[in-house]
């Protein structure tokens, strides 16, 4: 049997968030977009509230969420403001991810923790000028020197650059491709560390994006994350689960393009009745909830069987990895897409209101486009899809 109904526990999960997001964030988010201000104060009541560390074992001080409940908690935030769903995609799904999977004990202890609590927020450093797409061609190397590292070189596109206590970051320690890449922790007041300009950005305002240069940071080698050379892997698995978050935020965006375009279509009067009562409406509303429904069962199913494959992807079997890496990218890339339609039906049937800042669907418009460019291209997506199909046939 297969049983796609979540559990009570789940549901009770659901409603505990949707409580606290409702009274916590939905009230500042036009706030935090209008001013491109980072919502320090409702980060640091989801730090109290345990949201910060959810992916965390207990043992490290977080909740010990399995995949399902964290897609819950990521749709959840995606249906109210997708910059705080983009700020702790950085630094849950990709920050935390890559020392739960590939850090020490030591730096379990140390860094994990702080992140747990919401003590220190992550910034994860892959990006560079020349290399977006292309994540094995970067320039930032890591010299050897005695019991340390001296990293040199600049980041792009880092997400939480500006607040974060802790950096996670690339560098290449060795010759060319994957092998001679590997990660660092760097502290934040780590000397030569700086940082440059921070991008003025459509949409995702309420998340700082920073260019940030490594001028010679010395980095103790046991802040080397996953082993030397292994930094490409580090990356790799993170992305799978920003992938996955990424898809149940774009799919609570979905939801709530389609919940304020049917009180729209409810409320709105033309032709002596309410728009929602016209078929030119409802096929749209038709549209939107076919793609997003599917969609559902896509990004649970997918969090589900993930689940299934234990809790570190590190240790799961090549062809398993491979199948989620595949189905981690037809997540990411439909459910992008789908928001993107949903919101732009929905300021379509909001009509003009929709096209003014005083309606939430226009934050949503210019917020859904970065779903398809950041965390890998939808391109990127369709690559690994098709590379795949081709590689190891479909089933
Ligand atoms: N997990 C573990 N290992 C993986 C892996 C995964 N998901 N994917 C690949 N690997 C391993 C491969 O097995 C291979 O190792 P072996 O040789 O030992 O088998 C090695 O890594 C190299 O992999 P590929 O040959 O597949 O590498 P590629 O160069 O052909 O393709 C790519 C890689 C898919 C194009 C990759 O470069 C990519 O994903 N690019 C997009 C980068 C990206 O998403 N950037 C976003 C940065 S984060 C961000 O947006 C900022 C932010 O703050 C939010």
């Amino acid at each position: 049997m297969i049983s796609f109904a979540f559990s009570e526990e789940q549901q009770l999960l659901r409603r505990s968030i949707r409580e606290f997001l409702e009274k916590e964030l939905r009230p500042v988010s036009a706030e935090t977009d209008r001013d491109a201000r980072f919502p320090a104060e409702t980060i640091a009541k989801m730090g109290g509230a345990g949201y910060l560390g959810t992916i965390v074992p207990e043992k490290y001080g977080g909740a010990g969420f399995g995949k399902v409940e964290y897609c819950i908690l990521m749709e959840e935030i995606g249906r109210v403001d997708a910059s705080v769903a983009t700020i702790l995609g950085a630094h849950s799904s990709l920050g935390s991810s890559a020392l739960l999977y590939y850090g020490n004990e030591q730096q379990k202890q140390l860094y994990l923790r702080q992140a747990a609590a919401g003590e220190k927020i992550i910034s994860f450093n892959l990006s560079e000028p020349e290399a977006g797409s292309d994540a094995k061609s970067i320039k930032t190397t890591a010299v050897r020197d005695g019991s340390c590292f001296r990293i040199s070189g600049s980041k792009m596109w880092a997400t939480n650059g500006r607040e974060a206590g802790i950096f996670i970051v690339f560098a290449r320690t060795g010759g060319r491709g994957a092998e001679g890449i590997t990660a660092f922790i760097v502290e934040r007041g780590a000397k030569g560390l700086t940082f440059g300009r921070e991008e003025d950005k459509m949409g995702i305002r309420g998340s700082s994006t920073m260019q940030l240069f490594y001028d010679d940071v010395v980095v103790d080698g046991g802040n080397v994350l996953g082993g030397v050379g292994n930094g490409f892997k580090v990356a790799m698995t993170s992305l799978d689960v920003g992938r996955l978050s990424l898809s149940a935020a774009s799919l609570g965006m979905a939801g709530r393009a389609i919940e304020l375009a049917i009180s729209h279509a409810r409320r709105r009067v033309q032709f002596g009745r309410p728009i929602g009562e016209l078929q030119a409406i409802q096929f749209k509303l038709a549209d939107m909830g076919m793609r997003s429904r599917a969609l559902h069962y896509l990004v649970y199913a997918t969090a589900s069987r993930a689940d299934g494959l234990g809790p570190n992807p590190a240790e799961w079997k090549r062809s398993d990895r491979e199948e989620m890496t595949r189905d981690c990218a037809i997540a990411k890339c439909s459910a992008s897409e789908t928001a993107s339609f949903c919101v732009d039906e929905s300021l379509q049937i909001h009509g003009g209101i929709g096209f003014t800042k005083s309606s939430e669907i226009e934050r949503h418009y210019r917020d859904a486009r970065i779903y398809e460019i950041y965390e890998g291209t939808n391109e990127i997506q369709r690559l690994l899809i098709g590379r795949d199909m081709i590689g190891r046939g479909w089933q």
